[in-house]
């Protein structure tokens, strides 16, 4: 039987020759999810005994790790925006670049809310339509491809004014959508978001959304198809191609959505895209033959990331 210290030793060694940067990282993360000990217990019990059970499962992962299996899905378990979210091999684990799509989100909605800003149309009642489903008074947001619903659930959370709004999630994949369900209800705001299975905002036409929504958020897959077989094995090996597969130039779904969205978008609404830095170029070239005004802003680490793009009003 191994001792806490001894295991760390053991699986930090193994997860280092099976080529992994963060082996010590990864071994306490590992450690703590088999023991149930967060990783400060871990080390004020650094001369505890396992136990058979709690070993056994610790050496299962550890090699699973060793084969790229990602320790979120080894886990279920992946933290985005201070919240626990559930995550399986039909989710994409939610990344820490795409916090920066919430954060711009958060602060467009939450400035809106305080009626300070430049787009307080945001607050204003938009066309009604006499098919409208929505309450006329509420803000609506959807998050299109929501995957875990990471980004619709942290909106949720983090919104000043819940009451204000109503969040559409769109998703093609029915078993990310179980996921994504799971995960609102884990958070409490299940009964805020409604979920519609389909093509990017397909779901919503003839359900009276037409020029009705303020801000539509997408983090859609943007990786060139060729470029699949060429990204790390954690992602090609155990992410869902259909979260990753951008199409023949990576740009299929922004090029749809980027039509789609003038459709669904209330005048002086918002369209936030997380994208591929290496596809900026092309990104302004649709952008600016559809003719929407916007900007770009970069991640943590300098790249530019996300798309806020408006319509005139
Ligand atoms: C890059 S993942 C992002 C997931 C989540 N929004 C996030 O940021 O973690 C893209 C998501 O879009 C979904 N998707 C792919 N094609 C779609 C389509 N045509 N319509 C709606 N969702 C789609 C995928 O299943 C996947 O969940």
């Amino acid at each position: 039987m191994l001792t806490i210290n001894k295991a760390l030793l053991w699986a930090k060694n193994y997860l280092k020759k099976s080529g992994l940067e963060n082996a010590a990282l990864e071994a306490e993360v590992l450690l703590a999810f088999c023991t149930k000990l967060d990783r400060v217990a871990l080390y004020r019990q650094n001369e505890r005994l396992l136990n058979l059970e709690e070993e056994e499962n610790f050496r299962q992962m550890v090699k699973r790790r060793g084969q790229r299996e990602p320790v979120a899905y080894l886990t279920g378990h992946k933290e985005f925006m201070s919240l626990d979210f559930l995550v399986n091999p039909a989710v994409l684990i939610p990344r820490p670049e795409t916090e920066l799509l919430v954060e711009k989100a958060l602060e467009i909605l939450n400035a809106k809310a305080l009626g300070v800003g430049q787009a307080s149309s945001l607050f204003e009642a938009g066309r009604q339509n006499s098919k409208s489903q929505t309450p006329k008074d509420k803000i609506l947001i959807v998050d299109v491809g929501t995957g875990s619903c990471a980004i619709a659930v942290s909106i949720a959370k983090h919104i000043k004014y819940l009451n204000k709004v109503c969040i559409y999630a769109t998703e093609i994949s029915p078993a990310a959508l179980e996921v994504a369900r799971l995960n609102a209800e884990r958070h409490g705001v299940a009964e805020r978001i409604t979920f519609w299975q389909g093509d990017l905002l397909e779901p919503l036409k003839n359900q009276g959304c037409e020029g009705q929504v303020s801000l539509i958020t997408a983090n859609l897959p943007y990786i060139p198809t060729r470029e699949i077989a060429c990204l790390e094995p954690d992602v090609r090996l155990y992410e869902p191609r259909l979260a990753l597969n951008g199409g023949k130039d990576g740009l299929d779904f922004y090029r749809r959505l980027i039509s789609q969205g003038r459709e669904f978008l209330k005048p002086g609404g918002y369209l936030l895209m997380e994208i591929n830095p290496a596809a900026i170029n092309q990104i302004f070239g649709l952008l600016n033959a559809a003719g929407w005004k916007f900007n770009v802003f970069l991640d943590l680490n300098g790249k530019e990331r996300l798309i806020v793009a408006g319509l005139a009003v």
